[in-house]
């Protein structure tokens, strides 16, 4: 299956697994949005990173994922960012409810 041209939210991605989940399908086409609860500057070398080998778009969105009204934002900032909607969503990180 081609992720060229499709949208991904990966939560928890600025480091590890969700990394290099995104840095693997930006790097095949798709557009990715990152989400870490670090601050954007220390965001930073993890989405050069990633927008290294990356054709389709990277986005960036800070969000502890501990705290409700944040994952609310995250869902907003995702519409916005993803107005033709989600294609793959990667839970990473979450928070168990
Ligand atoms: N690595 C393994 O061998 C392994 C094995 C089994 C299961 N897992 C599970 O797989 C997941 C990823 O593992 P990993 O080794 O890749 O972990 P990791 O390198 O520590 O990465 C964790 C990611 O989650 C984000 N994160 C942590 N706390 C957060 C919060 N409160 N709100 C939002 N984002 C948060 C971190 O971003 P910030 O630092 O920017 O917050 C980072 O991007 C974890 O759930 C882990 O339990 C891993």
């Amino acid at each position: 299956m081609s992720v060229a041209g499709k949208t991904a939210l990966i939560t928890g991605s600025t480091s590890g697994i969700g990394r290099s989940t995104a840095k693997l399908l930006a790097a095949k086409g798709c557009s990715v949005l990152v989400t870490g609860s670090r601050s954007p500057d220390d965001a930073h070398e993890a989405l050069k990173d990633i927008q290294s080998t990356a054709v389709g778009k990277v986005h960036f969105v800070q969000s502890d994922l501990r705290d409700d009204t944040q994952v609310l934002e995250v869902c907003r900032q995702a519409d916005q960012i993803f107005p033709e909607g989600i294609n793959i969503l990667v839970i990473n990180t979450g928070k168990t409810f």
